[in-house]
Parts: structure tokens; C-alpha cells; sequence
């Protein structure tokens, strides 16, 4: 079920955003996504295309008459099998090219002769940015169907702040994984939790655990990339949420349901990753406890299960819930997931899903097991959600 790899072409026009093209590619590299570079004349004087080849694995293209491609007609090859072109950085100058079909190097005439979609990550000075010649030029793009990244605001190379930088490399990788995820979720809502939780004891003391929230957040990125409209509500994690989601701060277990239950009317599916506390202290001291020389005990309050409730509700999103454990991993996972009578629970070894980047799972529903062979959190996340998919 794994996602099959995607061919990219990266153009790289001329511009000092290209060095973030360098990361861009180690990034697309490393999710797997097949990569074929293709610079401007001008991109070369800001960055070699050595450095791209070495980074690509890949030999780069800069001209026409280039060897090394098949038959000899690189501009009509190099895009025959890609998925998409994407222009990271696209000067405004090359970008009034594509505007007027113009084909005077290789990358125009590729884009010109392309048979995929056409992605546009736009960097330059923001009076450039502003420009209305460039302004109609984009709106001509976006009616011709090629989609426009960015452009960021922020510190530019002119010493000037404005609109007109390239998106970082991550924001980039974010948006060209949502173009090539299909849209599964579509139309769907969803509540997603995620973290650990904090039950304070007093200012400066708190019950909590070692979920860093990864899991829960790839699960977001990718619900996201499917289409569907995202609230996460967080718990205690120093992650950064994915930027397409509805974010919610609550990092007690109380500040964690009041979240859910105020946000859960019309979602169509609920994934409680957040590993919550089962109790919290009974009483919060408002003042740091101070030590004495006996010992010191703490009464502790059963938490309300937030899973289980939403479970309950009449009209009831389709819940999935995750277990955690550190033995008898199935049978603990499907009593949980009968107790809490959920459709389906994901079944994971602390050993493994804390804290790491990478996850393995077992998938557990009323027809039996499903496991999901170790990967990185993101791809286990696509993964369980189209088996979602499929169950709705
Ligand atoms: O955050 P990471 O470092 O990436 O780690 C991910 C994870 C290990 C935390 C995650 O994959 C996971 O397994 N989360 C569930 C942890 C757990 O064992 O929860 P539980 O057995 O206490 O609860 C079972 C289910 O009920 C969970 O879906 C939980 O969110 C939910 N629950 C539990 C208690 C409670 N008061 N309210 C709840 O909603």
C-alpha cells in the first residue's frame, strides 16, 4: 500500500533563492519522490549543478543541446514521464515566459511541451512581486491551471521585507506530497489529538509522558494532504503544527476534552492519538510545594476517557483509537477497542511509536488484523487513512 514513487522535474531558474533548491531536493530525495533537475543558464551562477546532480543522484540539464537523453530531444523526453514540473525558484522573468509560451532554453521548452501539472514556486524582490505586470502575469497562470506556491513574506536578499521570497524547502516538500495525494478525504471533517498531556500538581511540577505528538501530526499532514479539513488539538508537544490544519492548544487531559467536545459536532471521523493521562492530581497546589522530610503521597482522580465519550455520542463520528502497550500488544489493543466499542484501534509497542520517526502497527477491526510493516510515521499515517477511507 505503500505510496509509488513520483517523478518530479525540478527547474531551477536564476535567482539567490536557488540554494534553497539544494535542500529542496535532499528533501524530495528522502521522501522518496523521483527527481530529474533542469536549470537556466542563470540558475548555474547561483548554484552548480554538481551540487544538484550530487544531491539527485541524477545527471542535471541546463541546454538544448545537451547529450545524454534518449533520443536526442531532451525538451519533449525529460517530461514524458514526470508527474509534475515544479519551477523552485521561478524568476518574474521566467515567469512572463511561461505566460506567452515562449521557448528559447531548454526548462521553457520542457514546460512548453509538458503533458503533466505544472507547479510555480515564485522568488523575487517584493517591488518586483507587486509589479502589476506580474500580477496579471500569475493571474494568467493560475487561469491556465498551473498552480502557484508561495510567494513567503520576510527578509529578502536586497535587504528589503516584503512578499516575493521562495517558500522554505519544507513548506515546499509539504505542498508537492498534498499534489500528489489523492484526494480520499475530501469533504471530510476531522479531529485528530495528539501529544502527551500535563496534569500540573503544582506551578512547577507536572504528571506527563513521552509522547512527542509525531504520530498524531504526521496523521494530520496526511488527512490534510487528502483533502480533508483538519482541526488537531494538541497536547503537550514542541512540534509545529502542519500550517493547513486547525491547530488547539490543551495540554491538561480537562483542557484536551473541553477541545473535542466543543469542536466534534459535524466531524465525520475522530483518531485519538494523544496518549492521555488516565488520572490527574486531585487537588492543584496554586504554590510550589515545598520539600520536607517525610515522605509525600498524591491522590489522584480518574480522567474522563475522551474517546470513549465521543464513541458514545448519537451521531457519533467513525472513531479510531490507539493503543500503546508494552506486552500482550493485540490483546490488550482489541479489548480496548472493544470496551470502547470503536470501529477500529491501531495497535503499537511503546518500545517503537514513542518519540521515534518511524512507526510499525497493527490495524484491528471487527474483521480481525491488518499489520503495517515499519515505516516513517508519515507513510504509516497514509496508510491507516486510506484503510479509513475504505471502511467509510
Ligand atoms: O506521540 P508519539 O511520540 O509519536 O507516540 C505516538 C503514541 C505512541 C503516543 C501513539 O501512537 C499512541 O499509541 N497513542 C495512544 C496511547 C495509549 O496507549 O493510549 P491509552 O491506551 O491510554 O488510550 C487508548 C485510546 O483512548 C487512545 O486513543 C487515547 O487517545 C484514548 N484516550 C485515553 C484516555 C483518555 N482519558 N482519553 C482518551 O481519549
Amino acid at each position: 500500500m505503500a505510496q509509488t514513487s513520483k517523478k518530479l522535474v525540478l527547474g531551477i531558474t536564476g535567482g539567490i533563492a536557488a540554494y534553497k533548491s539544494a535542500e529542496l531536493v535532499r528533501l524530495l530525495v528522502k521522501s522518496n519522490i523521483d527527481v530529474q533537475v533542469v536549470m537556466t543558464e542563470s540558475a548555474t551562477k547561483f548554484i552548480t549543478p554538481i551540487t544538484m546532480q550530487a544531491l539527485s543522484g541524477k545527471p542535471v540539464f541546463v541546454g538544448m543541446w545537451d547529450g545524454g537523453v534518449g533520443n536526442g530531444m531532451p525538451h519533449i523526453e525529460l517530461s514524458r514521464d514526470a508527474d509534475a514540473i515544479l519551477i523552485a525558484p521561478a524568476s518574474a522573468e521566467f515567469i512572463a515566459k511561461l505566460v506567452h509560451g515562449r521557448a528559447d532554453d531548454l526548462l521553457s521548452t520542457l514546460c512548453l511541451a509538458r503533458d503533466c501539472p505544472l507547479l510555480v514556486a515564485p522568488a523575487m524582490n517584493k517591488q518586483m512581486w507587486e509589479n502589476p505586470a506580474t500580477q496579471r502575469n500569475i493571474a494568467q497562470l493560475k487561469k491556465d491551471g498551473v498552480s502557484i506556491l508561495g510567494p513567503d513574506t520576510g527578509d529578502q536578499a536586497c535587504g528589503e521585507v516584503g512578499l516575493g521570497r521562495m517558500l522554505e524547502a519544507e513548506d515546499l516538500l509539504v505542498l508537492v506530497n498534498a499534489h500528489f495525494t489523492p484526494k480520499l478525504l475530501a469533504g471530510k471533517r476531522v479531529l485528530i489529538t495528539a501529544g502527551g498531556t500535563l496534569e500540573m500538581i503544582d506551578p512547577v511540577r507536572a504528571i506527563t509522558n513521552l509522547s512527542s505528538g509525531k504520530m498524531g501530526y504526521a496523521i494530520a499532514q496526511a488527512a490534510s494532504d487528502m483533502g480533508a479539513e483538519v482541526t488537531l488539538v494538541s497536547g503537550a508537544t514542541s512540534l509545529a503544527a502542519p500550517k493547513s490544519v486547525n491547530n488547539i492548544r490543551a495540554t491538561s487531559s480537562d483542557a484536551m476534552y473541553q477541545a473535542v467536545m466543543s469542536n466534534i459536532a459535524k466531524q465525520d471521523i475522530f483518531i485519538g492519538v494523544a496518549a492521555v493521562a488516565d488520572y490527574s492530581p486531585t487537588e492543584q497546589s496554586t504554590q510550589k510545594i515545598k520539600k520536607s522530610t517525610a515522605s509525600h503521597s498524591l491522590e489522584l482522580t480518574l480522567n474522563k476517557d475522551i474517546l470513549a465519550e465521543v464513541a458514545n455520542l448519537p451521531n457519533a463520528p467513525f472513531c479510531v483509537g490507539f493503543a500503546a502497550e508494552s506486552e500482550n500488544l493485540l490483546e490488550y489493543a482489541e479489548a480496548k477497542r472493544q470496551a470502547k466499542k470503536l470501529p477500529l484501534i491501531v495497535a503499537n509497542l511503546v518500545a517503537e511509536a514513542m518519540g521515534s520517526d518511524e512507526n510499525s502497527v497493527t490495524l484491528l477491526d471487527k474483521n480481525g488484523s491488518h499489520p503495517l510493516p515499519r515505516a516513517p510515521k508519515i507513510e504509516i499515517a497514509r496508510q491507516l487513512l486510506q484503510y479509513v477511507a475504505n471502511m467509510l
